[in-house]
């Protein structure tokens, strides 16, 4: 005990109150720094006789350890607590759930196009992908639409700021069926020489474009086509082969399928499709899915065959009419709306 244990309870108190290890490395300063409280009394022992010097040198040396040893002190327990905060911070509760990965789901209208996709897969189709962006020749000349004749203005095309070699706008296309052109040329050209030509059998799923919007159309919307080709594929085929799908897409067995005389400039004879179903909301009430024909003669010859050999159908549906009344979707625009609320319905 000597007049100097007040300075250590004081530079003790003043390392009790330093809350961070800066606030601490300051109070330090205070007592053992440069100016501070210890180095004043060292600098006080000048004064004194060789005797008092070395009595007084050793109080305040022996002060000074015990400062330095609160100081420690404190350090540690400075590091310790923040060790603490940080282990509490960090804290894993495992006894918590995991955390779900959002998984995502397909749309009703890419969910519908697998379907068909898988149905006619299964009936020996392959599936042909083309281009949205269409020559003007692929659109409607080489499909048997007369230049200028009015039945080109049957769909509200969508032109794009850009001509072809032959000056003709390229259009959105109306609708799928360029891909008949597009996919038996390229078969026609694949097996020349090939005698008899493998048949062509293909259905092309994809966007399609006109100007149009209300409940029951979009301006963007889907079609499939499809085409079978053959030596002697017949109307009876296209019979069996869309009754056989409707009623795997449906999966009803009664359902019921009309073809109802109609035209279009590519088939001859023409027809559209309805089909009616045995139960549920709409029973009995016959509803139009597609359109078909028995492939034009102009057209066998524009995919580079000869027609007075070659003969088949074509077909070409709505799959977004198909999503609807196979979910029983009232607006068509709901499907392009993509409110997570509706989509999440169907996953
Ligand atoms: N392309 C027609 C349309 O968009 C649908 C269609 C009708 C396609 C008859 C065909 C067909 O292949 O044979 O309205």
């Amino acid at each position: 005990m000597n007049d100097l244990d007040p300075l250590v309870a004081a530079a003790s108190a003043d390392f009790a109150a330093a809350p961070t290890p800066a606030e601490l490395e300051n109070a330090k300063a205070r007592f053992l720094g440069k100016a501070g409280r210890v180095t004043e009394l060292l600098k006080g022992l000048a004064a004194l006789s060789p005797d008092e010097k070395k009595t007084r040198g050793a109080e305040i040396n022996q002060t000074k350890q015990r400062i330095e040893a609160a100081l420690s002190a404190r350090r540690a327990a400075l590091a310790e607590a923040e060790l603490d905060a940080q282990l509490r911070a960090e804290a894993l509760d495992v006894t918590l759930p995991g955390r779900q990965r959002g998984l995502g789901g397909l749309h009703p209208v890419s969910r519908t196009m697998e379907r068909i996709e898988a149905i006619f897969g299964s009936m020996g189709f392959d599936v042909a992908d083309g281009p949205e962006i269409e020559t003007d020749w692929m659109s409607f000349t080489a499909l048997n639409n007369p230049e200028n004749h009015p039945a080109r203005s049957m769909q509200d095309t969508f032109y794009v700021d850009m001509k072809d070699e032959g000056g003709r706008w390229y259009n959105l296309r109306p609708h799928t069926s360029p891909m008949q052109v597009r996919y038996a040329r390229a078969h026609a050209a694949r097996y020349a020489g090939v005698d008899p030509m493998p048949e062509i059998r293909v259905i092309a799923p994809g966007r399609t474009y006109r100007v149009d919007s209300d409940a029951t159309h979009s301006p963007m919307f889907h079609q499939c086509e499809g085409l079978w080709i053959g030596e002697n594929v017949s109307f009876k085929d296209l019979k069996v082969v869309f009754t056989e799908f409707c009623r795997k897409f449906f999966e009803s067995e009664d359902l019921r399928l009309r073809f109802r005389p109609s035209f279009f400039p590519f088939t001859e004879p023409s027809a559209e499709i309805d089909i009616a179903f045995a139960s549920g909301p709409l029973k009995g009430q016959w509803l139009e899915v597609a359109g078909s024909g028995q492939v034009h003669p102009n057209v066998v010859r524009n995919f580079g065959l000869d027609p007075e050999r070659y003969i088949g159908f074509a077909f070409g549906m709505g799959p977004d009419r198909l999503a609807m009344l196979r979910y029983g979707v009232n607006d068509l625009r709901l499907f392009f709306e993509n409110d997570l609320r509706f989509l999440r319905q169907f996953n």
